[in-house]
């Protein structure tokens, strides 16, 4: 499906295209980040990055970009595990420096076409789509979205107009112009590789889209806004992930392809192919993913298990678990975010006591 795009400035049709940003160290994210890129944390045992690539097709994207940095096989080998509608092509970043960096490196790929650009660790409820068609019918040089928060010190910053235009961008400022803080999903025209080259690294001694979308509005182009509804998530922390998983199993569908032994399900849950439930109590909104063994167990709502656990004699709610994991007589497990393979289990030697091999900046609550 094409996209048309009615350019301002006389340009015939072009295409839309998508540059997802799945790059960057993740550091808040420590230490599920030493081993894993941030944007492949799975919520609803499905990777952050997967919602982006979903949103940017079903909005018209044909030809999908995905920047990625140093722990690039991870990302390419994950996104190339599935079909998408669209082609996905991949382009090496190396260093982060910057969301405007990303732009330049991106150039040849993005030729001239308009193209949507999407932070890979943002998800939204709802999708994009009609967003996208504002921006093809406004036709200003870029759109951003927007949605009010609460600490905008933590985000980009816009100040509207009374029509809603936007007069003036800052990245994380001290004293904010407004509560509107910048999603990390814009809709740009060529245009936006001009301002790219011709800013300045900030502070934090990065390209800023903010200044790069700033200089086009100094250059007299036209910057409009389209406020996000519903619900938004930058997932750049464990209560940020906590939080999107919550939302998203809040609207999942129920779905039982598991086998039951003595045990219940109420609530809307999804089990996965191959799970075998014994003796346990399983309570919604939650998944489990393929082949997980849960026994003598309670998972409660808003707890999301991936493929391959095992859980025996032990009450899991509220929760991510990675895939692999093996967890048995652990007590109640809350709030948690566990990685890929790890193993929890009642110490049943002397010394008694607890006893952790536990990686460089884990969080370990008793
Ligand atoms: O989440 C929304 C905010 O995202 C906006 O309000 C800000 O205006 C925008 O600058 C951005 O701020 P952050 O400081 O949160 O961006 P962060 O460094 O976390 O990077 C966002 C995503 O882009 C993340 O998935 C990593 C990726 N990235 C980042 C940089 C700096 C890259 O792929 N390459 C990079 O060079």
């Amino acid at each position: 499906m094409g996209i048309c795009s009615e350019r301002g400035d006389g340009d015939a049709e072009g295409n839309m295209k998508a540059l997802i940003l799945s790059g960057g160290r993740g550091t808040r994210l420590r230490p599920i980040t030493h081993s894993q890129q941030k944007q492949l944390i799975p919520i609803a045992n499905k990777p952050v990055l997967f919602y982006a690539i979903e949103d940017v097709i079903e909005a018209g994207a044909e030809e999908v970009g995905i920047i990625v940095g140093p722990n690039k096989e991870q990302v390419i080998e994950t996104v190339r595990s599935k079909a998408w509608g669209a082609e996905v092509e991949f382009i090496f970043q190396g260093e982060p420096k910057g969301l405007a960096h990303t732009i330049l490196v991106a150039e040849e790929f993005l030729g001239d076409d308009d193209f949507i650009m999407y932070l890979g660790d943002n998800v939204i409820k709802g999708g994009i789509l009609k967003h996208s068609e504002k921006f093809r019918e406004s036709g200003p040089d870029s759109l951003v979205l927007l949605t009010e928060v609460e600490d905008p010190q933590r985000f980009g910053v816009a100040d509207l107009d009374e029509e809603g235009r936007v007069r003036r961008l800052v990245e994380k400022p001290k004293v904010p112009p407004s509560n509107y803080a910048l999603v990390g999903i814009y809709f740009f025209r060529p245009s936006i590789v001009e301002a790219c080259k011709r800013i300045k690294p900030s502070w934090r001694n990065e390209l800023e889209i903010t200044d790069a979308i700033q200089w086009l509005l100094d250059s007299g182009r036209r910057v409009e806004a389209s406020i996000v509804d519903g619900w938004w998530k930058d997932t750049g922390k464990a209560e940020d992930i906590l939080e999107a998983n919550r939302l998203i199993l809040d609207e999942m569908r129920p779905k039982n392809e598991g086998v039951l032994r003595s045990s219940r399900i109420f609530g809307r849950a999804v089990v996965g192919k191959g799970c075998v439930i014994e003796n346990s109590e399983i309570k919604g909104p939650c998944i489990l993913g393929a082949n997980c063994a849960i026994r003598d167990s309670y998972i409660g709502p808003y707890t999301s298990i991936n493929d391959g656990c095992t859980i025996e004699g032990t009450e899991v709610e509220d929760s991510v678990i990675m895939e692999g994991c093996t967890i048995s007589r652990a007590g109640r497990i809350v709030e948690s975010l566990i990685g890929k393979n790890v193993v929890i289990r009642e110490n049943g030697r002397r010394p008694a006591g607890h006893r952790f091999i536990a990686g460089d900046s884990s969080e370990i609550l008793l």
